[in-house]
């Protein structure tokens, strides 16, 4: 059977980290990529008990060259990618008079041009291999938007309508995207939140969702599943 490969973006942390260690698990090759260094060499070192390959890349998202390396390295270091996973991502809540230039750089590019880029780079490959997944993580924040969620919410909502083209382009040629909308998930980006960790989604959820939609025929196809927590409609 060919090597089964995957990149995913964020992966030092949270949902990232989990479903990476989970393709592993399975046996695929996975590209893991953040800023810090030291967390990827930790992640090796328990990847070194999995099934699959980790390799490791240290990129910062917010800058065009840390997107540009990523994607140079995903070129050289696998045959081709099977499953990309748009997941890392900022966070600032604020009024809007309050962000500044810097908060709407790094969001935009760590949120939003480095899934374009990413996909851009590795969907023609899918398209001419027939299959792939391109998985984009945006949020019940990019279904709607609150006071203090104008910069974050622009992102998570335009990364949906990225889902939705790469769909359309991608579904013909056997390759499939997919927008996954949660609400509280349990990971550091969300310590401080009003919820107890246990009553937020499990980022063995996210995982069991990428797994849910690839494992569905070519001809089954879902633009983006919102995942909300129980508490959200009580
Ligand atoms: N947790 C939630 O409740 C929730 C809900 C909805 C959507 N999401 C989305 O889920 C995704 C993952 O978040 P998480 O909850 O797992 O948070 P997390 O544990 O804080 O992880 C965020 C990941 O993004 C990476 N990242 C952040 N800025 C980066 C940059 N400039 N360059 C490269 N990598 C960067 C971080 O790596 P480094 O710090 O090592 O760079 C880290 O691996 C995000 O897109 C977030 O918006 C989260």
């Amino acid at each position: 059977m060919d090597e089964r490969t995957a990149l995913v973006t964020g992966s030092t942390s949270g949902i990232g980290r989990e479903v990476a260690m989970g393709l592993l698990e399975e046996g695929y090759t996975v590209l893991v990529t953040g800023r810090r260094h030291l967390l990827l060499e930790s992640f090796l070192e328990e990847a070194g008990k999995k099934k699959g390959k980790a390799i490791s890349h240290v990129a910062d998202l917010s800058s065009d060259e840390g997107i540009r390396s990523l994607i140079r390295k995903g070129q050289a270091e696998l045959p081709h990618i099977d499953i990309l996973v748009n997941n890392a991502g900022g966070f600032v809540f604020a009024p809007i008079e309050r962000l500044s230039d810097k908060d709407y750089e790094t969001l935009m590019s760590v949120n939003l041009r480095a899934p374009f880029l990413l996909s851009q780079a590795f969907l023609p490959e899918m398209k001419k291999r027939g299959s792939g997944l391109i998985v984009n993580i945006s949020s019940v924040a990019g279904t709607e938007a609150w006071e203090g969620s104008s910069l974050y919410s622009m992102t998570k909502f335009a990364l949906r309508g990225l889902t939705g083209s790469l769909l359309a382009e991608g579904a013909p040629h056997g390759v499939k995207a997919l927008a996954i909308c949660p609400g509280y998930v349990a990971t550091p980006m969300v310590s401080g939140a009003p919820v107890p960790e246990v009553e937020m989604i499990q980022t063995s959820d996210i995982l069991k969702t990428i797994r849910y939609v690839r494992d569905l025929s070519r001809y089954a196809v879902s633009p983006e599943i919102l995942l909300n927590r129980l508490g959200a409609f009580s």
